[in-house]
């Protein structure tokens, strides 16, 4: 009897122990925390990150590092407000292994502090918060989109080349706002233009009426806009409905444009906006990914689809040196600062600061696409002011 119970005993505890080994090589499913925008004006980006994530897992017969996912959803609503809470929700009552998010630069800059206090792997898939990639900047702290900064310099640049001598910004009042101005006075003044007005009006305001009379009052050569989501949809169609663009070229980041010319329609022509991603590379990677993106989802990709799916490829590359463990903190982030990520945008690396350097495109808006015209700016860094790591 006794003999008996001590052999239960041993082969319990021979079956804990390989349990706890398995346990320590990440056998076990990968948590993946997505919070994203599922409502409000950010919701179709949202959408389309998780859409772009989750196709390249599938891809990757539905694992990463030899593990599989198990996806747990929050919707932050775009909601600075709520972003502490939401993202401890995932660090400390879900207990996830990353948190892929977000969209929206204030939720960003509050989940990018709750995983430098955690140690959680954040990797960010739009939000282009400067800060994050600049005084928050982080070992486990990641970007596979952009900084605000840079496609707003790039526009700076091709307004000033375009001849234009004054611009009028118009933006909403927040980081994203703020930075992507800061990034186009800069490309613009560096090259003899001039910002002579910055107008602003709160997130997700979209009542434009008041500004667009200003402009028209203004005259200035050029308006530069940041909006995105509905709030881009609705400017666009503003601005054409009160003549503007007939006169006054209306630019932007790409965002002002992506995604959102189904809505937009004849509004939308002849804008040139500036990107990390455009219609019509035609290089076998893009048009692999929009072929797969568009049979999965009955959907075209945009831009936050890209994201969506190089943050998933960062975060495989990730796991595939540390073989799915999580615990190997420094391999992890070593081997996603030096990969190169085959993107459908081109193939990009990351900076010191863990934020994409790559070529901004120069964009047209051609019936239902965002043209590539050109390389408006090739390989750019961002400056990463702030970064000490
Ligand atoms: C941002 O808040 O950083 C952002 C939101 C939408 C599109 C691009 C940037």
């Amino acid at each position: 009897m006794s003999i008996r119970i001590a052999r239960t005993t041993l082969t319990a505890l021979a079956l804990a122990s390989l349990a706890a080994t398995a346990a320590a090589q990440g056998a076990g499913k990968i948590k993946v925390g997505l919070m994203l925008p599922f409502s409000g004006t950010y919701a179709a980006l949202g959408v389309a990150i998780e859409n772009g994530f989750k196709l390249y897992v599938q891809e990757q017969g539905g694992k990463l590092g030899g593990r599989e996912i198990e996806y747990v959803k929050v919707d932050d609503e775009s909601d600075p407000a709520k972003a502490t809470d939401n993202v401890n929700k995932l660090i400390k009552r879900d207990n996830v292994d990353v948190i892929v998010g977000t969209v929206h630069s204030g939720v960003a800059m509050a989940m990018a502090k709750a995983a430098k206090e955690s140690g959680t792997l954040l990797i960010i898939p739009n939000a282009g918060a400067d800060a994050v990639t600049g005084p928050m900047c982080a070992p486990n702290i990641f970007r596979s989109s952009f900084s605000n900064w840079q496609p707003a310099y790039a526009m700076g640049v091709v307004a000033a080349k375009e001849g234009k001598k004054t611009a009028i910004t118009l933006t909403w009042k927040y980081a994203a706002g703020d930075e992507s101005v800061n990034g186009f006075k800069e490309g613009f003044e560096k090259n003899g233009g001039k910002v002579v007005k910055q107008l602003t009006l709160p997130f997700p305001n979209v009542e434009f009426q008041a500004l667009l009379t200003e402009i028209a009052a203004a005259k200035p050569d050029a308006v530069y806009s940041f909006m995105a989501g509905g709030g881009a949809v609705k400017l666009v169609k503003d601005y054409a409905a009160a003549g503007l663009n007939k006169s006054i070229p209306l630019y932007g980041p790409g965002f002002l444009t992506d995604g959102t010319l189904d809505a937009q329609g004849e509004t939308a022509q002849g804008m040139l906006t500036t990107l990390h991603y455009a219609d019509g590379l035609n290089t076998p990677k893009d048009n692999a990914f929009r072929a797969a993106y568009a049979q999965a989802f009955k959907l075209q990709p945009d831009v936050y689809a890209v994201q969506g799916y190089d943050a998933a490829q960062m975060l495989g590359a990730g796991l595939a040196a540390t073989k799915g463990d999580f615990g190997k903190k420094a391999e992890l982030s070593a081997a996603i600062q030096k990969a190169k990520i085959d993107s459908p945008r081109g193939a990009f690396t990351m900076s010191k600061a863990h934020n994409p350097v790559q070529d901004m495109y120069l964009r047209k808006v051609e019936g239902k696409e965002n043209k590539v015209v050109g390389v408006a700016v090739k390989a750019l860094a961002d400056p990463a002011r702030g970064c000490r790591m």
